[in-house]
């Protein structure tokens, strides 16, 4: 345990220290600049984000750490080891080079991971931190910490997929957004959001990959969700992503889909009816298997009751036989 403590003190220090590292490059280098520029960031949201530069050399972080060899930087993933073909003589280089650096922080401000962006064309377009002991994807979400005092101020927070929807959204004065990270919204994020809120309001892409987020984010819902919560989904146009609607039609059109935004009982009776024909037995029969899954994670609650309700009633049955279509499970075995 001691041991543990020791690893994961360290790991903290090589990311802070990598932090303030990028961000120093930053303002030295005028091409990551006018990048962000480009992207219509201005430079007192890139401080406070602390938005850096990685540069574009196999060892820059030699310059920072006095034993580029030193353990920790590997468990920290800010450097790759690369074994030769005997596997004997090991050659170390930086994860992170020619990007802009995002720090992503956890709840307490610490710095646990980065996401960099390539400045040009390029795969990949982010690189992000592995897993480390201080970093669990599936925990965390970008700019919380930063997000905090907006989210209690607004009084809901908007969850996106991106670092530039999150800073570009707190630029254009929707501070109070925050992004999953590349991985799938988790029935742990949304627990660590409605902790801090009363309300969540997914904004993911417009395109398919975004609307599976979607999909996915209302699974992880159902299990957190309850009568004092307000759950919704923002759709943005098939080209957009809150980064760029916002830049294209601005602040007051956002707002105004966030006013419009699909609470969690329509997207859900939307997504367990999908192509099924409601007017035959077997598209009402369908529809009922879908939702099946979905209302046996969730508590007993009012809304839940909703849900069930709605249900019934497009597909021409009684809450009650809803409930103990639920019951018979399993198929009785032979
Ligand atoms: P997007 O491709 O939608 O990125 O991926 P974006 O934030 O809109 O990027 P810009 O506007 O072109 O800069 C959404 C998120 O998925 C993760 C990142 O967290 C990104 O912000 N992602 C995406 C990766 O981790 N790796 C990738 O190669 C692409
Ligand atoms: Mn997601
Ligand atoms: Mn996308
Ligand atoms: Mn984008
Ligand atoms: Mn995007």
């Amino acid at each position: 345990r001691a041991e543990h403590t020791a690893k994961t003190l360290a790991l903290s220090e090589v990311m802070t220290k990598a932090c303030e590292y990028y961000r120093g490059q930053l303002r030295g280098s005028e091409r990551a600049i006018q990048y962000l520029k480009g992207r219509g960031l201005t430079g007192e949201i890139a401080a406070r984000f602390g938005l850096g530069y990685a540069p574009d050399a196999w060892d820059s972080l030699r310059s920072v750490f006095q034993d580029y060899q030193d353990p920790a930087l590997a468990e920290s993933g800010m450097v790759i080891d690369k074994s030769d073909d005997a596997g004997a003589h090991r050659k170390r280089y930086d994860r992170f080079r020619d990007r802009v650096m995002f720090p992503i922080r956890n709840t307490k401000g610490q710095v646990i991971g980065f996401g960099g962006r390539i400045l040009d064309q390029g795969e990949p377009k982010y690189l992000n931190s592995p897993e480390t002991p201080l970093y669990q994807k599936g925990l965390e979400l970008y700019g919380l910490f930063e997000a905090r005092q907006a989210i209690r101020d607004a009084g809901y927070v908007l969850v996106t997929e991106g670092y530039m929807d999150v800073v570009a959204l707190a630029q254009l004065g929707f501070p109070q957004a925050v992004a999953t990270l590349g991985t799938a919204c988790t029935p742990t994020h949304v627990q660590k959001l409605l902790r801090q809120t009363d309300q969540v309001i997914f904004s993911f892409d417009g395109d398919a990959a975004g609307r599976r987020a979607a999909r996915r984010a209302l699974d992880a819902c159902l299990s957190q969700v309850n009568d004092s919560k307000v759950i919704k989904f923002l759709f943005l146009p098939v080209e957009h992503d809150p980064d760029s609607y916002v830049r294209a039609y601005g602040a007051e059109a956002f707002e105004q889909e966030v006013r419009d935004a699909m609470p969690l009982s329509q997207f859900f009776i939307r997504e367990v009816t999908g192509e099924n024909d409601l007017g035959t037995a077997e598209g009402r029969a369908k529809t009922q298997f879908e939702a099946k899954p979905l209302l046996q994670q969730m508590t007993p609650s009012a809304l839940r009751l909703q849900l069930v309700r709605s249900l019934a009633s497009i597909t021409q049955s009684t809450p009650g036989e809803i409930e103990s279509l639920f019951e018979l499970s399993q198929p009785v075995a032979r």
